[in-house]
């Protein structure tokens, strides 16, 4: 069943053609077909996640926007929290991953988190300010990333934290402390995800660090599914 799921997913990742006339058309086409098999394989791709969620602290009464949160799956690394919390967001423009998050607040009791279907970049909560917004593997499905975590910016009140876990490549000439990847690492991998209309960026890390100050930074490398060798390049960001 593991392996007949993975497949199912390998061949979405790897073959079936992603349609649509606009960005929201095209990720529901790439998700609508495993949306159910979605966590269990990202589980062990998606790298990170545990950290930087587990590294963000709000205070009771918090509201919580997660951009591109998908079947909801992260916020169950907050789950003990997630009483405490005023509202959590679970925003996304995939119908079919939004359903997988209805069932599972539903599941689990938790009748503060939502689920919208909007777009990140323009998406701003009913009442205003927020304390914590969070983008786990969305910026790279983004295509105006810097419009999202702008967006972000707009709607966090002051002393507010941002958090975001994705995959990246470094620039060629990174500045002092960060990593420099190698030119192989840095032409191959926007190579293999633009299949998937997933674009790691040599400018998240920088664009970051320029808006926010950094609370935790780390940048790593993650083996993919089935792929023998070869690692890609990740990094979590919390900031404030
Ligand atoms: C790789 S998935 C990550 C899902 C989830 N955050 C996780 O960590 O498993 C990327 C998600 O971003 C969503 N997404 C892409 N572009 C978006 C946009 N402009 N606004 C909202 N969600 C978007 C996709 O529909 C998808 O659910």
């Amino acid at each position: 069943m593991g392996f007949l799921s993975d497949l199912r997913v390998l061949y979405h990742l790897a073959f079936k053609p992603v349609r649509g006339k606009d960005h929201a058309a095209r990720m529901e086409s790439f998700y609508s077909g495993q949306a159910e098999a979605y966590d269990d394989f990202r589980k062990r791709l998606l790298k990170g996640r545990q950290e930087m969620y587990s590294a963000i602290h709000p205070s009771a009464g918090a509201t919580w926007v997660d951009m591109g949160g998908g079947t909801g799956s992260n916020l169950e690394y907050l789950a003990d929290r997630i009483p405490l919390l005023n509202k959590v967001y679970v925003v996304d423009l995939s119908h079919s991953l939004l359903e997988v998050a209805k069932q599972r607040a539903s599941e689990r009791g938790w009748t503060n988190v939502e689920a919208i279907e909007a777009d990140a970049t323009i998406f701003q909560p009913p009442g205003g300010g927020v304390d914590v917004v969070t983008f786990s593997y969305s910026l790279t499905m983004i295509p105006d990333w810097f419009a999202a975590i702008e967006n972000a910016l707009a709607m966090l009140k002051p002393g507010g934290v941002i958090g975001v876990v994705d995959f990246y490549i470094s620039r060629k000439y990174p500045r002092d402390g960060l990593r420099r990847h190698p030119n192989f690492t840095r032409a191959f991998w926007p190579l293999w995800f633009s299949n998937d209309n997933v674009f790691p960026s040599p400018d998240h890390v920088p664009f970051l660090h320029r808006h926010f100050e950094p609370l935790h930074f780390e940048e790593a490398l993650a083996k993919v599914p089935y792929i023998p060798f070869i690692r890609t390049p990740y990094y979590w960001f919390v900031g404030k």
